[in-house]
């Protein structure tokens, strides 16, 4: 993860200018939002994020609008990724893909009146093959913003009065940026709000996101509100991006894997208050296991314990001796396995290395990009 790219010198606007901003309805307070990651933003994740606060709306992972109606005809049963969407607080935004309108506006319309989530996302930002050559969907989509129209205008219509939002790239490719088309697409359709991650599809995860061309798109937006994604990783830099760019929101993804708690953080700087420091070592360790505890109530302890895995590598990214925990955290298979690794070797004042090893408590061990693929 990169630092922010072009820092434009002079701030847009002061901090007592950025205000909540609306979806439809529903106020976004503060203006940053938690992004949907398939894999990682699940009911246990948003969980925690809830816990301590910051986040003015938080996102599902993404759903595939055709695996949701195929698995309830075939086993009358609901997506695993929905776990958690009937009962937990609101606001809550679910995000779906596909590229079919009409199978997208009929679980649209079951999210929107059944299950009464918030907003419904469109994911038209997905670079993964899967997604965009074998389904042509998710960033596939901005090739054709007709479609893109077609779809948010179907899916509104169905999903009344409960907004719908799209959450896209800059575009397919580098020379092919589009997002103002699009953007103006979907605000025509009758989308009622618009994130930008800053990168293109093929750009996947390299290089920084551009916010210039994030803020670019503004002025094309008369009516619905722009939230910019991309690089965001500390409070400083959500703050930077509210007052320097033409944006409404931001939307921070990767960075709160490890640190659920960057909302809050964000949500102090805001106001002006001091900055509430990271978690220690130890709170680190008491949160991880009990994020682990959510997830195998749910899941059991095989499927838990895997999905587990990944979600600890993240919690002890830049810490130091990070690599060591990784590398057996990575190897567990059973719960009591998981809560030994964690509690010998979760990187922390009671590890032996921590104060001796050649790694002091500022430096850390080069991620393993453990957080930084989708
Ligand atoms: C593991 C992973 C899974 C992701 N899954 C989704 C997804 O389901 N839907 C989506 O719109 N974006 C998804 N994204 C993209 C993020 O929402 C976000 O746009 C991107 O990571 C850039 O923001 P960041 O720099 O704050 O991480 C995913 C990203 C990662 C790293």
């Amino acid at each position: 993860m990169g630092m922010m790219p072009t820092l434009a010198e002079h701030p847009l606007r002061p901090l007592a200018a950025i205000q909540p901003f609306w979806i439809g309805p529903l106020k976004v307070d503060p203006p940053v939002l938690q992004a949907p990651m398939a894999g990682y933003t699940n009911f246990a994740y948003r969980q925690i994020v809830r816990e301590f606060g910051g986040a003015g709306l938080q996102a599902t992972e993404m759903i595939s609008a055709l695996g949701f109606l195929a698995q309830e005809e075939r086993e009358n049963e609901l997506p695993d990724r929905l776990w958690g969407v009937a009962d937990e607080a609101r606001p809550l935004a679910v995000q779906v893909w596909d590229n079919d309108p009409a199978r997208l506006a009929a679980v649209g319309a079951r999210l929107a009146h059944e299950f009464r989530v918030s907003v419904v996302d469109i994911n038209f930002g997905c670079p993964v093959k899967q997604v965009t050559e074998k389904a042509h969907s998710g960033s596939y989509l901005l090739k054709t913003p007709d479609r893109v129209g077609a779809i948010v205008e179907r899916v509104a219509a169905a999903c009344a009065p409960t907004p719908v939002t799209a959450k896209i790239r800059l575009g397919c490719t580098r020379d092919k940026i589009n997002a103002v088309d699009v953007a103006q697409v979907v605000e025509q359709a009758g989308g009622a709000a618009l994130t930008v991650h800053g990168r293109t599809a093929q750009d996947f995860f390299k290089g920084s996101a551009d916010w210039e061309r994030i803020a670019e798109i503004k002025p094309y937006l008369k009516r619905i509100p722009l939230i910019g994604n991309g690089d965001l990783c500390t409070a400083e830099q959500a703050l930077h991006a509210l007052t320097h760019y033409a944006v409404d929101g931001v939307m921070i993804a990767r960075a709160a894997l490890g640190k659920p708690w960057l909302f809050r953080q964000v949500q102090a700087a805001l106001r002006g208050e001091p900055i509430p420091p990271d978690l220690t070592p130890l709170e680190e360790r008491e949160l991880l296991l009990h994020h682990f505890d959510l997830v195998v109530q749910r899941f059991g302890e095989t499927k838990g314990t895997l999905l587990m895995r990944k979600f600890a590598c993240c919690y002890a990214q830049g810490r130091p001796h990070a690599r060591e925990f990784r590398t057996r955290v990575s190897r567990v298979a059973r719960v009591a396995e998981f809560i030994e690794v964690v509690e010998r070797y979760f990187p922390c004042e009671a590890h032996p290395l921590w104060r001796t090893g050649p790694a002091g408590p500022c430096d850390s061990d080069e991620p393993d990009g453990c957080c930084e693929t989708p």
